[in-house]
């Protein structure tokens, strides 16, 4: 790898650093059934070809009206794919395959409990089903085009329902990760103003059926106090006809979707004419500061992106059986569960659970039992699994055919064991580089095109042009092999439009650092900064060392450190908080809090307890911190900035390094005694 110039990235950001790999090459019998074989697809999309090439993507579509202008770039950084052209998703994802593919399985659902069947919708169960909601929320409850609704929907097919149905009527949906906590849903909603909540009663996870309508309950009454009515809540029923939940329903706020949809059997809704530009959803992701940006996703290029890219990367075929191990209620579920296989007419898997229950051959029973031939899934998974049962997979006889991973850097190691074990030597390998901002894979292997290499995701998509800046906005010359800020010099059709309602901090945010003159009007001094840092290896592929930012991947998921923090300093003894990513065997990074009390305040287990649960609760488990510990003071540098790299260095037991900047180096020596 590099002589990194320390300088190209800020401190203690670079957490990988492995080796350059040799490489794998699919077989030829991959090859000769792949989508893309032949790396003329590079010359089709290359610079000069720009931005006309995308309509490649879009031709997979079908357009009510064809655009205009492929690309608007008259306002950047604010970009207009396919201006003019007129689309609905949902009839994309549905109806227009009613023709060739009506009694095709569109969803196979998994449910967690191995005695419950699996239940397999057609493209026609799907149609019937997101029109009849579709119709109950223009008619009952008057919907409208523009109007954003927030979904807190755990993995059931009555998400991707929720999600078209909305499409289907130009609604603009929220969907808010289903561990994520009521404060998480009422942020969100309060930012979106979504007057109309849509949840479940119940859901299953870890053999536990939780209680999910509680979570609503209090999501209403905190929106309450940040000023924000939530008018409506629908449920639908885990168990059709059963009530799951404790929680008492509210007269004239919550509804039971089931019963009311009674009265709209059989209805039909036209599809919403939507223009390309229009929003078709807001995804909420971790940023510097405390407060999630939406990410607002465009009709007409984020879906031709999908689809493009699903095609292109994940090489979806009409014969194949696809899961995706993601939640919908991150970018990866909503780009390659939801709409990017629906609208190439794919066959996809809907797994409820959690993937080691009740062990950890869970997965492979599954991919047997439906024949899956494509998988992807993050690496974090892909360690819990081979911790849980690395013989598991021998046990069950199934073939895939391809497997992805993204989400995070996935270790040589735990790569191999994938190739060999999971993939039983057989199945091609990409790990996809993209991010919620990007709605598509940027980096990636083309699989029947490249060799994969372990431990790098590969060279970037079609039409998509790396640019590696150091710390001054110096381009860093092609494949290095130096570390620097990541950039895309070009627009695509799947990058966000903008932050919902906050277009200052959206060019602030993914522009401001690079852009050469604000006032160009030349997309090419407009460069995207992805927040990753990474190297570029000779061979042009991309390696990606981690974010730049405070933002932390925990399992491949994204929290805001500052949102952790906020959320312990809501506990009164606490002065300070500080966060840091911290290596784990299986999650890759997980968060440990530091926190120093207020004069006066004593340390103890419940204290160290209750600050834990905060978090649980004000977030979701997922940004559960594995440590908490409560010191003296935290190691300063002279101007009072609190110097993380020195926590890490505390918590993973390694020596902190050079001291000498701190303004109260003692302080270390007293962490560690602490820590034991
Ligand atoms: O740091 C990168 C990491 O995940 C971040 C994006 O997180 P999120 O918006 O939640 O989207 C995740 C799923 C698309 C990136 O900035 N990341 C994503 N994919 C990879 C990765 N890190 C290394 N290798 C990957 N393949």
């Amino acid at each position: 790898m590099s002589t990194s110039k320390k300088n190209a990235v800020s401190e203690s950001e670079i957490s990988v650093h492995w080796r350059e790999e040799g490489s794998f090459i699919p077989s030829q019998a991959f090859i000769a059934q792949a989508n893309l074989r032949d790396a003329a697809i590079f010359d089709r999309f290359s610079a000069d070809h720009f931005p006309d090439c995308f309509t490649e993507y879009a031709e997979l579509l079908h357009w009510e009206r064809r655009w205009d202008q492929v690309l608007d770039t008259s306002n950047p950084p604010f970009w207009r794919w396919f201006t003019g052209g007129v689309l609905n998703a949902s009839y994309n994802c549905i109806d227009r395959h009613l023709a060739t593919l009506r009694n095709k399985a569109a969803l196979h659902f998994v449910p967690e409990d191995e005695d419950e069947p699996v239940v397999h919708l057609t493209y026609q169960d799907l149609y019937v089903r997101v029109n009849e909601l579709a119709a109950y929320l223009r008619f009952d409850l008057g919907l409208r085009k523009g109007d954003r609704v927030t979904l807190h929907l755990p993995m059931i097919p009555e998400l991707p329902i929720t999600m078209l149905a909305c499409a289907r009527l130009g609604l603009i949906h929220s969907q808010v990760f289903s561990g994520f906590s009521a404060k998480a849903v009422a942020e969100r909603a309060t930012d979106s103003q979504s007057r109309v909540l849509i949840t479940a009663d119940a859901y299953r996870r870890s053999g536990k059926l939780y209680d999910h309508k509680a979570r609503a309950d209090e999501a209403v009454e905190l929106a309450a106090q940040m000023g924000h009515l939530i008018e409506q809540v629908l449920i639908w029923q885990r168990y059709p006809g059963h009530a799951s939940s404790a929680s008492p329903m509210v007269p004239g706020r919550d509804r039971v979707l089931g019963d009311e949809l009674r009265a709209y059997r059989g209805r039909r809704v036209a599809p919403e004419p939507m223009e390309a530009t229009d929003p078709l959803f807001l995804m909420y992701t971790s940023g510097t500061t405390g407060k999630p940006k939406g990410c607002q996703h465009s009709t007409g290029g984020y879906l031709a992106y999908a689809a493009g890219t699903a095609r292109a990367v994940l090489d979806l075929q009409p014969q194949d059986v696809y899961w995706c191990m993601a939640d919908i209620g991150w970018i990866t579920g909503h780009s390659y569960i939801v709409y990017g296989p629906l609208a190439l007419g794919a066959s996809v898997v809907l797994f409820e659970g959690l993937p080691s229950h009740p062990d950890a051959g869970r997965p492979w029973r599954i991919a047997r039992d439906l024949g899956v031939s494509i998988f992807y899934t993050s690496p974090t998974a892909i360690r819990a699994l081979r911790r849980g049962g690395s013989d598991q997979p021998e046990k069950y006889d199934y073939s895939f055919k391809l497997m992805g991973t993204v989400g995070e850097p996935i270790e040589p190691e735990v790569w191999r064991w994938y190739f060999e074990t999971v993939g039983k030597g057989q199945a091609v390998i990409i790990d996809t580089w993209w991010q919620t901002e990007t709605g598509g894979v940027l980096t990636s292997t083309l699989p029947a095109i490249h060799p994969a290499k372990p431990g790098s995701t590969g060279p970037a998509l079609p039409g998509i042009y790396p640019l590696l800046l150091d710390e001054q906005g110096r381009e860093i010359p092609e494949r290095s092999g130096r570390a620097a800020n990541l950039c895309i010099r070009n627009p695509w059709p799947g990058i966000m439009q903008c932050i919902w309602n906050d277009p200052e901090r959206f060019v602030d945010t993914y522009y401001g650092r690079f852009c050469r003159d604000r006032k160009s009007t030349d997309w090419r001094d407009w460069p995207y900064m992805a927040g990753d840092a990474a190297t570029q290896d000779a061979d042009g592929y991309i390696r990606i060392l981690g974010r730049i930012d405070d933002v932390i991947n925990v399992a491949g998921h994204r929290i805001g450190s500052k949102e952790i923090e906020s959320a312990a300093l809501t506990a009164p003894e606490v002065a300070e908080a500080a966060v840091v990513a911290v290596a784990d065997p299986v999650k890759g990074r997980v968060p440990e809090l530091y926190v120093s009390l207020k004069p006066g305040e004593q340390g103890s287990a419940a204290l160290v307890a209750r600050i834990g649960q905060i978090v649980i609760h004000e977030i979701g488990k997922i940004a559960s911190p594995r440590h908490v510990w409560i010191v003296p003071d935290m190691p300063k540098t002279r101007s009072g900035k609190i110097m993380r790299r020195v926590l890490v260095a505390l918590s993973e037991g390694r020596d902190p390094g050079d001291i000498s900047t701190l303004a109260n180096a003692e302080v270390v020596e007293e962490i560690r005694k602490l820590m034991g």
